[in-house]
């Protein structure tokens, strides 16, 4: 068969994979990245907890190589991420800083030091960046709070990473990256997102596309018609104000598909098809990424909030732990 890079080029796609810790030392499993894929994100290697686990001490060797085999490769590189709202996904210590006397001034230095430090470091290797990563509350759509958003309000705060991303990243497509979804359950987080959206391009703030993480069925109805006409819907007001797309993290959760392997690789690849059927419809969208390519290295396997419950490992990616493709390859 041929690969998804070569398919993909023909749609005027790129395809790319997350690729990180020891699954970067797997020479079988980077082969078939290398053969699949033209585009290279660092699973965790890229993320400020990884990049300065301790104040003013920096880990840029692993990202660098990584980096560098994917230049190696012809591959595109994504940054993945700048800053990660969460509070549980930035570093103890920034979380821990002490602001002084003059916090918003320290709040701001800090946020800038960061963005300069990395996009400078980086230069021109990298294509795009997830310059903010899930700012937003699903279960509420309100803007997330943190250290900085506390000092600088959570707008302000985000307005800013993208202006001083774009002042050092001239080239780099600027990303806000998140994980709403089309089902019911996410219907507050789609409206957060939107309202964010919107905030932004009022302000003047450079950002440029929306990242679709894509982590589906999880909690999806297994339906079909609903959801799409509901996708359709955030998809055309996200691409309204100009928005590009890019699905930036896939893969399918099987909790809710049964056991029999040939049973549940058909669902996930239906799953998958009628989420991505829509996606790619729009001329927008030219970019997909694999959050791990094989289903024994997918992050989903150790993921303790949306386990399946009859023990089996998850099948959620489109290479079985022998990397043989799957249904959802095809
Ligand atoms: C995940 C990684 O896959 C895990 O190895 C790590 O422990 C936690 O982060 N959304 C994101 C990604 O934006 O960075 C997450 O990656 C998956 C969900």
């Amino acid at each position: 068969p041929e690969p998804l890079k070569v398919l993909g080029k023909r749609k005027g796609l790129h395809v790319g994979n997350a690729i990180g810790g020891r699954y970067f030392r797997d020479s079988g499993y980077k082969a078939l990245m290398a053969r699949e894929c033209d585009m290279l994100v660092a699973e965790n290697e890229g993320k400020w907890k990884a990049l300065e686990p301790r104040p003013g001490e920096y880990h840029f060797e692993p990202a660098d190589e990584m980096y560098a085999w994917a230049k190696s490769q012809g591959m595109l590189v994504r940054g993945h991420n700048l800053i990660w709202q969460d509070a549980k996904w930035l570093p103890k210590w920034v979380n821990e800083y002490d602001f002084g006397a003059q916090p918003v001034q320290a709040a701001e230095a800090l946020l800038r030091k960061h963005i300069v430090t990395v996009c400078d470091h980086f230069g021109g290797a990298i294509h795009s960046y997830d310059v903010v990563n899930e700012a937003v509350d699903p279960k509420t759509g309100a803007l997330r709070t943190n250290v900085f958003t506390e000092r600088l309000g959570a707008v302000e705060q985000i307005d800013l990473a993208f202006r001083v991303a774009r002042e050092h990243a001239p080239k780099a497509q600027l990303v806000y990256n998140d994980y709403m979804r089309p089902d019911d359950g996410s219907k507050k987080h789609r409206e957060g997102v939107l309202k964010l959206l919107h905030d932004l391009k009022s302000r003047g703030t450079p950002v440029q596309a929306l990242g679709l993480q894509s982590h589906i069925g999880s909690w999806d109805d297994l339906g079909g018609a609903k959801q799409q006409q509901v996708w359709r819907k955030f998809l055309d007001e996200v691409t309204g104000m100009g928005l590009d797309l890019l699905v930036t993290e896939f893969d399918v959760n099987d909790r809710k598909l049964p056991g029999d392997v040939a049973v549940r690789d058909a669902g996930v690849a239906v799953l998958a098809k009628d989420y991505l059927d829509v996606t790619f419809s729009y001329p927008q969208c030219r970019d997909f990424l694999m959050w791990g390519m094989a289903d024994n290295v997918s992050w989903l396997q150790g993921w303790k909030e949306a386990p399946r419950t009859d023990g089996l490992a998850m099948r959620p990616t489109p290479f079985d732990e022998q990397m043989r493709a799957k249904p959802l390859r095809d």
